[in-house]
């Protein structure tokens, strides 16, 4: 996810550019750019860093003209650096390029590229879309980017700039969001609309497939391959707070609802076929597969619960021993870790300090290492021999959810990367998941649109002080998250238990009224789960039941409340499943009056042990 800003008009374009990249600093921030028309040549400024870098440096070399395009990136493919920053230029610095998405097949377009000469200067999959305009440049430009990326696989907002069209800015959508702002002999373009607030209400949506051409006068829309979009623009009457969250009142709903397409953007390129997972980055090839005898995963918090779901599917999918730690435990309990282990570090920011700790403990005793992360360039992305990133896109709300998302994502495509490559895993299995991972971008979208059932059952159960989660399975570590979710931004007790231990002890404390969460999307252990909820029944607790349309028949007649979600293959239901229980928490919070995006007491990165 990063941050694009354009502007053509009267006014000099550098500020109008720095303040929209100001405001869309949420996107991304590990870099930024600016390009700027001035007479015929296009100057670009960029650099490593947050956007006040950019500032210092324009306010030394400053770059005049009327017509611009700006960037803030949130790396996928590159180290954060003065390189990699957008804008990329061709090989004679006539064309410039800004993108916000991911090039699928950029590693082939660029051998294919500099086969024939073309110089790159960064290591971004962006970077081919500027060579690739280059050779298609015919005397003009919407058709040569047109051409250009019928080459290019992936998702993508893409500005472009040429130094031949000293008076246009083309911009195309794939997926990544772009919109237009209007003026009166002016025209503003962002990826999203808190940018364009300062300047105009006026705002026109480019939608999937479409091509903008804007001018000082009015912008003009095609439909790539088709022929002219006639669309009203519509009036924003947000304030721009509302706006920076997508209109949403806080940003863990707005990252709750963008879980479908973080989903999509972590599996995009990494599953080009049912036979076969490619991941990029990590260099795991079938002899070093098969080498490993056991894997460790090590995360805290959310990416823990990210971790135990992982380790279950490595034991069943891949065949593999596998062992889930927390961090911060890890290094204490003096574990025995071999030359032949894979250790698994798992992190949204790449800096908490328990997981890097455990990362250095497992690589000091010779294992190889792997980052599951989603900050590139993270300390545990550097530090690992390995770097599978998630994609999310930046979580800013501390209440993770689609980290956790992504990082089950992750663990599966591992998982059946392992298993193929051991030989473990029979193809045909392979291709089930790898079907089933392909339509949960879909399927989670559905469950979101059913989050009226959870606001009226938050309403209901707001002003409780006590609720557990239970679960077997997989359905216990979902429950785990959903536990950890509700408490930390609900401030309500919470507990998760693994269903069958609640005879053991917990039974105690279930008392008329007392609110048990019961997951049962396991096909073969709904039957248990059932018994537990009658034992939490008979004592009067109030039983929610989580179940998928294909256990919902097992469940339905033991509970008080049913929560459906679509079937899924039992081991993916734990990226469904969790979906509801992220509501969950998030409407009771904010029915209490709580401040969700920042929970009392808790940061969003623990860079402390
Ligand atoms: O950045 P990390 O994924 O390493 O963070 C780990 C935990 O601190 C984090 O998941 C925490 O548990 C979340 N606030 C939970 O919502």
């Amino acid at each position: 996810m990063c941050g694009i800003m354009g502007y053509i008009g009267m006014r000099p374009a550098l500020p109008v550019l720095l303040d929209g990249l100001r405001r869309l600093e949420y996107r991304g921030y590990d870099s930024a750019g600016v390009a700027v028309m001035n007479g015929g040549r296009v100057e670009v400024r960029k650099a490593a860093g947050k956007l006040a870098r950019l500032a210092e440096i324009v306010e030394r070399a400053p770059v005049d003209g009327a017509l611009g395009i700006g960037h803030t990136r949130w790396a996928t493919h590159g180290d954060p650096s003065d390189e990699n920053a957008h804008p990329h230029t061709d090989c004679r610095g006539r064309v410039v390029v800004i993108h916000n998405g991911i090039i699928e097949n950029f590693l082939e377009l660029r051998e294919e590229l500099r086969a024939r000469d073309h110089r790159f200067r960064s290591d971004t999959d962006t970077e081919v879309l500027a060579h690739l305009i280059e050779e298609a440049y015919e005397g003009d430009l919407p058709a040569a980017v047109e051409r250009a990326l019928g080459r290019a696989r992936g998702a993508y907002a893409l500005v472009v700039l040429s130094a031949d069209e000293p008076d246009k800015i083309v911009a195309v959508r794939r997926i990544s969001p772009l919109v237009v702002g209007l003026g009166q002999d002016e025209t503003w373009l962002a990826s999203d609309i808190p940018a364009l607030l300062p300047y105009t209400r006026d705002v026109l949506v480019i939608e999937d497939g479409e091509m903008a051409v804007l001018t000082r006068g009015a912008p003009s829309l095609v439909r790539i391959g088709g022929g002219p979009v006639s669309r009203a623009p519509f009036r924003v009457d947000w304030d721009a707070e509302a706006a920076e969250k997508g209109g949403y009142p806080h940003f863990m709903l707005k990252e709750i609802h963008e879980q479908p397409r973080a989903l999509q953007e972590t599996m995009m390129g990494r599953l080009p076929d049912d036979r076969e997972v490619v991941l990029d980055g990590v260099g795991l090839d079938a002899g070093a597969a098969r080498a490993v005898d056991k894997v460790w995963l090590v995360a805290c918090g959310t990416a823990y619960h990210a971790g135990l779901v992982g380790r279950a599917l490595l034991e069943r999918v891949a065949r593999v021993p596998a062992e889930a730690d927390l961090g911060s435990e890890f290094r204490y309990r003096e574990p025995v870790v071999g030359p032949r282990a894979l250790a698994v570090a798992i992190s949204q920011s790449g800096e908490t300090a328990d997981t890097l700790a455990a990362l250095r403990e497992a690589r000091g005793q010779g294992a190889r290492t792997l980052a599951v992360a989603n900050v590139v360039g993270s300390t545990l992305a550097r530090e690992a021999d390995d770097v599978l990133y998630t994609r999310a896109g930046p979580e800013i709300a501390v209440c993770s959810t689609k980290a956790y998302l992504t990082q089950l994502a992750a663990l599966t495509m591992l998982a059946v990367r392992l298993g193929s490559a051991r030989g473990t895993l029979e193809p045909q299995r392979a291709a089930e998941l790898i079907r089933g991972l392909r339509a949960l971008p879909t399927l989670a979208q559905a469950v979101l649109s059913r989050e009226a059932e959870i606001v009226a059952l938050a309403e209901r159960l707001y002003a409780t002080e006590d609720v557990f989660f239970i679960g077997r399975g997989l359905d216990y570590y979902v429950a785990m998250e959903g536990s950890l979710k509700f408490k930390e931004i609900s401030y309500v007790h919470s507990e998760a238990l693994a269903g069958g231990e609640l005879k053991h002890g917990t039974l105690a404390l279930v008392t008329p009224g007392v609110v048990v969460v019961a997951l049962a999307t396991q096909p073969d252990l709904v039957a248990k789960t059932a018994s537990n909820i009658q034992q939490v029944r008979a004592r009067g607790a109030d039983v929610i039941g989580l179940a998928t349309e294909a256990t919902a028949p097992a469940l339905r007649p033991h509970v008080d409340t049913l929560l459906c979600v679509p079937a899924a293959h039992p081991l993916l239901a734990p990226m469904l499943a969790v979906i509801p229980l992220q509501l969950f928490a998030y409407h009771v919070a904010r029915l209490r009056g709580n401040d969700v995006d920042q929970p009392r007491n808790l940061a969003k990165s623990v860079t402390v042990e």
